[in-house]
């Protein structure tokens, strides 16, 4: 699986074992995804451009480095892409938002847009976009697709989990664009929902089963 990083670090991996369990709650639930979210942001962001700037410190002026935060967008798929977008936000405070509303059509399982709003200047940010669940993998497609008309300089995609069919769907689809998650389960079942995954990740963020 070329283009893609299984995020494997123990924190990463420990936490992610404690939201899937059923018995987690909405609280610790999105807790653990904030916190995620933030080691997430960690690994996404390792190549990102710097520059540098000049400052004093106590004893002399100097040229250090600072990351241009405002050159980020974050793109959120919703409604289940906020639980990654706020922790993202709390490390690049400075990135901008975009918002794109799918839904998936609960029999063909292919994604409907209703809402799409970015920052302007696309064709000069960095975009990743958030989602918890890359499953089928057509609501990803859909976005990146919308996102690609605006010629963003970059595109990422970050999730928590996947699955061998969200992979190769998005990977045929857009083989330029890095999938970055924290594990690749087993199989989609016929309901397009992950296992053994963690259930239905906009409900277990927001408590709306
Ligand atoms: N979306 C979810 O929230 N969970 C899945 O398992 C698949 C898609």
């Amino acid at each position: 699986m070329s283009n893609v990083h299984l995020l494997d670090h123990p924190l990463v991996q420990h936490k992610l074992t404690l939201m899937r369990r059923k018995e987690a709650s909405t609280n610790s639930f999105r807790r653990l995804l904030n916190e995620i979210s933030m080691l997430m942001a960690y690994e996404v962001t390792r190549d990102m451009a710097m520059q540098d700037i000049e400052i004093e410190t106590p004893l002399e002026p100097m040229h250090a480095k600072v990351i241009d935060g405002k050159k980020v967008v974050l793109v959120s798929i919703l409604r289940a892409g906020t639980g990654i977008l706020d922790g993202m936000l709390s490390v690049i405070p400075g990135a901008r938002v975009g918002h794109i509303g799918l839904y998936r059509d609960p029999k063909t399982l292919t994604a409907v847009e209703y809402y799409f709003k970015m920052p302007g200047e696309m064709e000069e940010r960095d975009a990743i976009v958030v989602d918890p669940m890359l499953a089928t993998g057509n609501s990803a497609v859909a976005a990146v697709e919308r996102l690609k008309e605006l010629n963003p300089k970059s595109i990422k995609f970050v999730c928590l989990l996947t699955c061998p069919e969200g992979v190769k769907t998005m990977q045929e689809a857009h083989p330029d664009v890095p999938i970055y998650t924290a594990a690749i389960d087993r199989e989609l079942n016929s309901h397009g929902y992950i296992l053994p995954g963690l259930g239905d990740a906009g409900d277990r963020i927001f408590g709306t089963k």
